[in-house]
């Protein structure tokens, strides 16, 4: 089985700095913490092999400034995720991540289960995603794996999907686990053959993951909540050692 690479999702960490330093968060101050770039260089040194945040229209966590100290600092690769909008394409023109990550925002751009509509906003996503090629960032696709949205993503030219593994880590404990497991294999194997790089993401925690790491053609798991959360007991080092042990079958 092939490495399976971990993207730390940092967003969690500033939301914990958000719920204090709201105003603050924004601005240059020593007393302001947690620090998000921070957690990032620590999760770098302990394995993590790139560095993912959201930066929301709302700016509810992750803030401009906070993306442009990433870009200065990091020594993996930044994945920026964002709503398929004018300003955000800008903005990631501007910054230059190595991958950029579509996920929806609005309601008209989600689907039932929580990935982007590409079929519903096949032109907007179409525009992004060359713009983003011409600009040599790679673009992946934040999707439900349902056949019609991964056809559609491959079709636009992007050269990776993430599949939205939320629906499945809802049902972990429930009987629809074993159905929802078997529609993000097939979703996976379809992208592959596709020619579609597959990544995945989305409520992946310290017990889920020993099941979702038997997906096929798995390449990199986008990974936040429960690093952030697990970091607060055992330090940045630990929570991700762990994860990457646990994402390749230590
Ligand atoms: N992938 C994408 C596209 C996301 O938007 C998020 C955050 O919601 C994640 C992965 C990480 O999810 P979690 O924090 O549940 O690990």
């Amino acid at each position: 089985m092939a490495m399976i690479f971990l993207g730390v999702n940092i967003d969690h960490c500033a939301t914990l700095r958000q719920a204090r330093y709201r105003e603050a968060g924004a601005t240059t101050g020593g007393v302001v913490e947690p620090d998000p770039v921070t957690f990032a260089l620590l999760a770098e040194r302990a394995g993590g092999d790139g560095i993912t945040v959201h930066l929301r229209e709302d700016r509810r966590h992750i803030q401009e400034r906070d993306v442009w100290r990433l870009r200065e600092c990091i020594g993996t690769r930044l994945n920026l995720e964002m709503a398929c909008t004018p300003a955000m394409t800008e903005f990631a023109l501007k910054l230059k991540p190595e991958f950029v990550c579509l996920v929806p925002e609005s309601r008209q751009e989600v689907t039932t289960e929580g990935g982007l509509d590409v079929v519903g906003s096949r032109d907007r996503v179409k525009a992004c995603v060359e713009a983003m090629t011409a600009a040599g960032i790679k673009t992946s696709l934040f999707i439900d794996a349902d056949d019609p949205q991964i056809e559609l993503s491959a079709q636009l030219g992007a050269p990776y999907v993430e599949l939205h593994t939320g629906a499945y880590a809802n049902a972990f404990h429930t009987a629809r686990r074993a159905a929802e497991y078997q529609r993000l294999r097939l979703g996976a194997v379809r992208a592959h053959d596709l020619g579609l790089v597959v990544n995945a993401g989305h409520g992946i925690n310290y017990v889920n993951i020993a099941e979702v790491r038997t997906l096929p053609h798995l390449h990199e798991l986008n990974i936040g909540h429960s690093i952030v959360s697990r970091a607060l007991f055992t330090g940045v080092d630990e929570a991700v050692r762990e994860m990457k042990a646990r994402m390749n079958g230590a």
